[in-house]
């Protein structure tokens, strides 16, 4: 299958065309932020808050604010130029722009980029892996969602070493954090819980979506105790609700639980009804 094509710093860009410079700061430091946006038929979820994200990043990281209107736009003008996938994964890139060898910035701008691919649907169910690697909730980039993810890659290799979907972390507090690429929901004596942002995980849009049409509260909890929750739950752009099963090869009572079911059943019906929540 041939990509589609590329926007790149406002100019739709057939793939071969789509270059960053190996001066680019993102490449050589990792001085960026992005955003993983979902299509189903050729049409974004949540577009809206993921641009809000992707300029709280920019700012945490001290970058200009991106256009969000030109990104809107962009990325329409990206899934036009694809194929009516039934699932896409929208990746919007932004980086500080090409800069020097070490880590003080350029001043040539930034270096924006769309690209849209097809996203089979995930598993069914997660078994995850918790790494030995806490996450830093008082670093600089805590919150934040940069280029800078390489932590994560690492992660998530240590978890499909040892057959894992996703990999947890936890932080410094040795409380329960995040996934390389997701948020963590518990239930614990029938409450649903999920770390608060001072744990240092991202922002999740999902997460956010989930507190407010399912409920939840956020609540520190031991990361000692997250193999023997009730039930738990991954959220994130690509996977919506996806039931754990087992954690470090722990099964769980059930995937999904009846608190799950009933998260994945309300986050199924209102984001069947609202394109852009
Ligand atoms: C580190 C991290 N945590 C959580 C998430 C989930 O966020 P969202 O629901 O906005 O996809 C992501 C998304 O990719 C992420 O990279």
């Amino acid at each position: 299958m041939t990509q589609p094509r590329i926007w790149m710093n406002g100019e739709l860009l057939d793939p071969e065309r789509a270059v960053v410079s190996v001066f680019d700061h993102g490449m050589l430091v990792g001085d960026g932020v992005f955003e993983t946006v979902k299509a189903a038929h050729g049409e974004p979820f949540a577009l809206t808050r993921h641009l809000r994200r992707l300029a709280r990043s920019a700012a945490g990281l001290g970058l200009p604010e991106p256009d969000h209107d030109g990104l809107a736009q962009g990325t329409l003008e990206v899934l036009a130029a694809a194929p009516k996938w039934p699932l896409a994964r929208i990746r919007i890139t932004y980086t500080s722009g090409p800069g020097p060898l070490g880590s003080d910035r350029g001043d040539a701008g930034p270096t924006v980029s769309i690209i849209a691919a097809e996203q089979s649907p995930l598993p069914a169910t997660a078994d995850v892996t918790v790494t030995p690697w806490p996450r830093n909730e008082r670093g600089a980039l805590a919150g934040l969602k940069t280029t800078s993810y390489a932590e994560n890659a690492l992660a998530l290799a240590y978890a499909r070493e040892r057959g894992g979907g996703e990999a947890i972390l936890g932080n410094i507090a040795d409380n329960l954090c995040e996934g390389t690429g997701s948020n963590v929901f518990v239930v614990r004596g029938g409450r649903l819980v999920t770390p608060p942002l001072s744990a240092g995980c991202l922002a999740g849009v999902t997460r956010e979506l989930v507190l407010e049409w399912c409920g939840g509260e956020e609540e520190d909890v031991p990361l000692e105790e997250f193999a023997r929750v009730d039930e738990a739950f991954l959220t994130s752009t690509t996977r919506d609700v996806q039931p754990i099963r087992a954690v470090d090869g722990t099964v769980l009572p059930a995937a999904p639980g009846p608190v799950t079911a009933k998260a994945m059943e309300a986050f199924a019906a209102r984001a069947a009804d609202l394109m852009d929540p």
